[in-house]
């Protein structure tokens, strides 16, 4: 016999999911500035959906950037207190023209709800916010456990303010662990923890050149051009068997356990089916001498993410850019610290410059690479939950992914994670086409009721 917080939630499903629609609506861009105002409203509707549902001290909290939504109950004494996570903004949808639905407009096709935002992370994180109404509904306005919720609107620019909510206030999300659904299954129907997350530095370099731009014919060949200046040194960065050539950078790099990688190598992987089904490439890259999930989730690497300058329009225009910039990051794991990764780049980028340029190297955001222990109640508590709605074992990844957060909730909170994510692998993350499978929206919100559920039970008090 499902409980009744399971039985409500059954029950509510359509509206549940109309409810995550409306959410989808809102073009919660962080990164671009014309959609601060649109980011504002998604934390105002989630504000007073939380208050609705009958969470306590609802509030938007500012930060240097987008606000962040909090809410709490804590009057199940004796009960351990989980912090929920989840961000409410996302990243920019473009190239449009790829959408086959538009990527604020939420549409249903065989299963999955489409949207930009729908699996990351407005649809997980809604799955939290309708586990917890489910909870309040079936019991009178009270909850099993002691819950806190912090929301943030700019997870996908960094979180820089989040962080430093955190470290000035640690007292105002004391925790005995946090609950983040922001990650993947391994596969369909397979429950998955996640626990590990790449770290990341993402930066710029901007090369400037020539006082001004200059006619191509007349000064080509004695002035200096800054996105060739680039190409040589991004050239110089990783060579052609994907190992990073920054002096020093693999130095702090711990390798994955013995029993993880056996771990990895059980788990239900074809490298043929990846390259085909989500990369789509002829072949995969990078450093052959690793498997593909060490290279994805244990080793460092660096990426171009684009190079703006010049001339991109349509057709031709024979001019020497005065100046070209290149959006580079590395993904970094344990233990390489983000502001010595940084520097040692920032000095081998600057040593490699070529004459007639001058570079200018700066840090756009980083986060540090985590890995979490699975020995504590909350992973137990989690993976029966898991097994409660999908009738199999947990299986523990990694990921390559980043969400910078969950590094200074071990560090300024001392608590764990626990990464109960129900994205699939082929669910477009960042991409056109975004989209979250409906059923694991139900899912996800029955798995985590049964988590509230078991640790609110006796037996797990407070840690
Ligand atoms: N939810 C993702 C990270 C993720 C995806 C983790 C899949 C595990 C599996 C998150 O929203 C994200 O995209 N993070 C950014 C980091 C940020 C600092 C821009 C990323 O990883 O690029
Ligand atoms: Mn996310
Ligand atoms: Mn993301």
């Amino acid at each position: 016999m499902p409980t009744e917080a399971l039985q409500f939630a059954r029950q509510n499903q359509s509206r549940f999911l109309d409810q995550l629609k409306e959410l989808l609506r809102i073009p919660s861009i962080s990164t671009l500035p014309e959609h601060r105002g649109d980011v504002r409203r998604a934390a105002e509707v989630l504000a007073a959906e939380l208050k609705r549902i009958g969470m306590e001290n609802v509030q938007l909290i500012e930060t240097s950037g987008h606000p962040l939504v909090y809410a709490d109950w804590l009057h199940a004494a004796g009960k351990p207190t989980c912090l929920c996570y989840g961000h409410y903004d996302v990243q920019p949808p473009d190239p449009l023209e790829e959408w086959i639905s538009p990527p604020f407009e939420p549409t249903e096709r065989n299963g999955n709800i489409y949207a930009r935002g729908a699996v990351d992370d407005k649809g997980q994180m809604y799955m939290h916010v309708k586990a917890l109404e489910s909870l309040l509904h079936a019991h009178d306005g009270k909850l099993p456990l002691n819950v806190r919720l912090i929301l943030e609107g700019e997870e996908e620019v960094g979180g820089e303010g989040i962080a430093q909510f955190v470290r000035e206030h640690p007292e105002r999300l004391r925790a005995d662990f946090s609950l983040v659904s922001d990650t993947e299954m391994f596969a369909p129907d397979l429950p998955t923890l996640c626990v590990g997350l790449r770290g990341m530095i993402y930066t710029e370099i901007e090369a400037h050149g020539a006082a001004t731009d200059l006619h191509s014919g007349i000064y080509g060949g004695a002035a200096p051009n800054p996105f060739f200046a680039l190409c040589q040194v991004l050239a110089q960065l990783k060579d052609a068997n994907g190992h990073i050539l920054i002096p020093g950078v693999y130095d702090a790099v711990v390798p994955p356990s013995a029993e993880e990688l056996k771990a990895w190598a059980s788990l239900p992987f074809s490298e043929e089916e990846f390259l085909h089904n989500e990369v789509g490439s002829c072949a995969l890259t990078g450093e052959l001498e690793y498997s593909v999930l060490e290279r994805l989730w244990a080793r460092p690497t660096l990426e171009i993410h684009g190079m703006p300058g010049g001339f991109i329009g349509a057709g031709a225009k024979t001019v020497i850019p005065a100046k070209a910039i290149a959006k580079v990051s590395m993904r970094l794991v344990p233990e390489m610290e983000p502001q010595k990764i940084f520097n040692l780049y920032k000095q081998y980028v600057e040593s490699l410059c070529p004459s007639g340029i001058s570079l200018d190297v700066r840090l756009i955001h980083s986060g540090d690479a985590i890995v979490i222990g699975v020995d504590n109640p909350y992973i137990e508590a989690a993976t029966a939950a898991l097994h409660q709605v999908f009738g199999k074992d947990t299986v523990f990844i990694r990921s390559g992914g980043s969400i910078p957060i969950v590094g200074d909730f071990e560090r300024s909170l001392k608590i764990p994670s626990i990464m109960m994510g129900f994205g699939l692998p082929d669910d477009n993350l960042h991409a056109p086409n975004e989209k979250f499978c409906i059923a694991n929206f139900h899912r996800g919100i029955e798995s985590l009721i049964h988590f509230f559920e078991m640790l609110g039970a006796e037996g797990h008090g407070e840690a």
